[in-house]
């Protein structure tokens, strides 16, 4: 087995299926979406796009919901709605997707960067609690590929500073902290309904909140300033169009119903691909602190140490997707290296691990999860099949014979 030719040098590749696609449909969504087209509600002021709002946030032990055309526009109102602005300071992890901390300096708040835990790729709490000022108004939690945060520690450390949590659970459909969902822990909470997200109508967002004047103001941001039983044409907010569409809302609900069983596939699978992994060296997925009850598994991160393991980050990516392992690289750097958040940069003078993540990381996207155990555990049979061919180099040589070639 060692040293058996790598796909990357000519030799078979683990797999050559296709991983199942993803977005893809399910029972009933067509039908639901052409229950729509067939009458007269397309747009977002009627009761599809109300009952799906109503029906997510309790879904996500919330108490409101107020959809939005996309997160990034969701996250923006969120901050809005809390009366977020200039002047105000917004901690944000290294590591996120651009616009947890973009919407931040769109609303005209300046982001913060504090660093991640290696474990979990989570916002470090202990980093929060150095980046915080007298200027801190808010801190953004991402729960990163669905593993919540340690909302217990963010909790506390919110209460004795007087900072507002608010949660960027684009990735968190579903997931739990000690049986609560995510995006309910906060002041307010929100979602991504974006192609790759594990719930998604194309595009499309969602604030989430138990906070009834949020919930009231981030509704009439939302809705061009309206306000509940007041005329089509009064407006009470300087506000926008962000609303979702009924052909939307009625795909989302439709996901909603399948999204335990699809949670439920992704963790078995999931199990399958780490029982094949137990005893590799060198190779670290995301862990989930004890309070995590559900996970959404969207994108499953994790790390190479390039020492243990026999080859680095980006061999370890061309070798896998050479295999028929469809794996990506993390993020090439942290956010605070963007020039747009230069300016702020002195204030996250120290994210070793964010630093170290964008060199070491990968992520393996959410479809790998979707298909059967024995798809996932093809994952596994490719980091050993690379494991095993490149390692030899990196030991002592061998008495008896040249080790095998390496990449
Ligand atoms: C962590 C995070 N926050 C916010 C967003 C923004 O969501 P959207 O793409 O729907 O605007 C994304 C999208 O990928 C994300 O990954």
């Amino acid at each position: 087995m060692a040293g058996e030719k790598l796909a990357l040098h000519g030799g078979s590749p683990v797999r050559s299926a296709p991983y199942p696609a993803w977005p893809r449909l399910g029972s009933g969504d067509l039908e639901a979406v052409a229950a729509v087209l067939e009458g007269s509600d397309w747009g977002g002021a009627g009761a599809t796009v109300a009952q799906f709002e109503a029906l997510f946030a309790q879904v996500h032990d919330a108490a409101y919901g107020i959809g939005a055309a996309n997160g990034s526009l969701a996250l923006e109102l969120a901050l809005l709605a809390a009366g977020i602005g200039p002047g105000d300071e917004v901690v944000v992890p290294a590591h996120s997707f651009i616009a947890t901390a973009a919407a931040v300096s769109r609303i005209g708040a300046v982001p913060v960067f504090a660093d991640i835990e290696a474990a979990t790729y989570n916002i470090d709490p202990e980093r929060v609690a150095e980046a915080v000022s007298e200027k801190t108004a808010a801190v953004i939690v991402v729960h990163f590929g669905g593993v919540p945060a340690d909302m217990d520690r963010l909790g506390d450390l919110a209460a004795r500073h007087g900072f507002l949590l608010i949660e960027d659970a684009a990735h968190a459909h579903g997931a739990e902290w000690h049986g609560k969902r995510a995006g309910s822990f906060g002041l307010a909470g929100m979602f991504s309904f974006q192609n790759s997200k594990a719930m998604t109508a194309g595009e499309g967002g969602m604030v989430i909140t138990s906070d009834e004047d949020l919930a009231a103001k981030a509704r009439s941001i939302a809705n061009a300033g309206r306000r509940p039983g007041r005329g089509w044409f009064e407006h009470f907010e300087l506000g926008t169009n962000l609303r979702l569409t009924a052909m939307q809302a009625a795909m989302l609900g439709k996901q909603l119903e399948r999204l335990p069983i699809e949670i439920r596939l992704r963790e078995r699978n999931n199990a399958a691909l780490e029982q094949e992994l137990a005893g590799i060296e060198g190779l670290y997925l995301q862990e989930a602190p004890a309070g995590v009850s559900a996970q959404t598994l969207y994108v499953r991160p994790g790390r190479i140490v390039a020492d243990s393991f026999g080859i680095d980050r980006g061999a370890f990516v061309e070798a896998m997707q050479a295999e028929g392992i469809p794996i990506r690289p993390f993020y090439p750097h942290p956010l605070y290296r963007n020039p747009l958040f230069q300016d702020h940069a002195h204030r996250a003078a120290s994210c070793p691990i964010a630093e170290q993540s964008s060199r070491d990381s990968f992520w393996l996207p959410m479809n790998l999860f979707m298909g059967s155990e024995d798809d996932a555990a093809d994952i596994a049979r490719a980091v050993w099949k690379i494991h095993k061919a490149v390692k030899p180099k990196f030991k002592k040589p061998r008495v008896n014979g040249p080790a095998p070639k390496a990449g």
